[in-house]
């Protein structure tokens, strides 16, 4: 009787895997048709009257941040004023009158960008907030600060479109940057043409990370906020650890602690992820990396980036590192759609600030 219960219990959390797994890779599959929605949500919005901002202010946690992030890594080479993504409760002192400050929280509900938001109010900075709704988008329209509203019913993480877009365009309509309106149809079409062809090397990939630890390279200032995005997806869709690192700094440090501990080596995949950005140096510092460290690892993966633009070139290998965690998940038969853990966090802690 036991075992028959037990089997009925693994068999309905195999189907739920296999739903939730369709659901995420759906989600995944859609980013060149949400990050369209996005600009066109975004451009509906009045940002403001253009001036000159000293620098900008991303605040989020999670997949809120990630878009932050992603900004960073593309204006990193164009932008004279400084981009900081800020995860905390408290904004740093380079926050001031003269600061664009983006509040980012996809449920408006998270507590570090609440806090972060209502600091940045009090010092009277440029806010904008980016939400779906809650208490964020509560807050921001009683002080009637820009809103810009998104779908809601997503995990955040699946969201990036929406969430990365509207910072892109405030910052074109404050005349912050360039337009990136060629680069994102740049992004939509080689995203939408090769999708296909990058689930194929996504389930590729997911075999050899099953059951390893993915070690995952950026090679390039481009590139960090893609090896944080496998980072963040690889832990919550396909509830697996994962270690990220740059190259050269990589070279100065970690390079001498590859291969230990030993039982960990045989069960790590290493990732390095490139770009045409990657200095020469650094190709070749890789190349040595590999030679020096062939015991270190299972197996050693280089993936190139695709696309003209930095834009599309990034959301290549993001995309593929989207569709990795996606099968990865399918291959664990672990439920990619929820994080119980992270719910269960923000539970207790809620818990706890209401009985202060
Ligand atoms: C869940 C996810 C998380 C959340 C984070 C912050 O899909 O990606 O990392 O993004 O817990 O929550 P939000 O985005 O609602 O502010």
């Amino acid at each position: 009787m036991r075992l028959d219960a037990n089997a009925g219990i693994q068999g309905s959390k195999v189907r739920a895997a296999l739903d939730g797994y369709r659901q995420m890779l759906t989600l995944v599959l859609g980013l060149p048709e949400q990050i369209e929605q996005a600009r066109a949500i975004a451009d509906r919005v009045d940002y403001g009257s253009v001036r000159r901002f000293d620098n900008v202010v991303v605040a989020g946690m999670g997949g809120s941040a990630i878009g932050g992030s992603v900004l960073r890594g593309l204006l990193g080479s164009e932008l004279t004023l400084p981009i900081i993504v800020c995860r905390d409760y408290v904004v740093p002192a380079i926050v001031t009158r003269r600061s664009l400050f983006f509040a980012v929280s996809y449920s408006g509900n998270t507590e570090e960008t609440l806090s972060a938001f209502e600091q940045a109010r009090r010092i009277r900075c440029r806010v904008i907030a980016v939400t779906s709704g809650g208490r964020l988008a509560e807050l921001a329209q009683r002080a009637g600060v820009p809103v810009v509203l998104l779908s809601a019913g997503l995990p955040p993480r699946a969201a990036l479109g929406y969430l990365f877009v509207p910072l892109l365009v405030g910052l074109e309509q404050l005349r912050i940057c360039r337009s990136y309106r060629q680069d994102l149809v740049e992004a939509v079409g080689l995203i939408r043409k090769n999708r296909r062809l990058w689930l194929n090397r996504a389930r590729v990939l997911a075999r050899v990370l099953d059951s390893r630890l993915p070690v995952v390279y950026s090679t390039s200032r481009l590139l960090d906020a893609v090896a944080e995005r496998w980072q963040c997806q690889l832990n919550e869709n396909a509830k697996v650890m994962c270690h990220v690192n740059a190259l050269p700094e990589q070279n100065h440090n970690e390079l001498v602690g590859i291969g230990a501990p030993r039982f960990l080596a045989q069960r790590t995949v290493l990732i390095a992820l490139l770009d045409a950005a990657t200095h020469t140096r650094t190709r070749l510092r890789l190349k040595h990396l590999l030679e020096m460290t062939r015991t270190g690892y299972y197996r050693a993966v280089q993936l190139e980036s695709q696309g003209r633009s930095e834009l599309a070139r990034i959301f290549s290998l993001l995309m593929l590192g989207d569709m990795v965690s996606v099968e990865l998940a399918r291959r664990r038969h672990v439920n990619p759609m929820p994080v119980a853990r992270i719910d269960e966090l923000k539970r207790r802690m809620d818990w706890a600030g209401r009985k202060r």
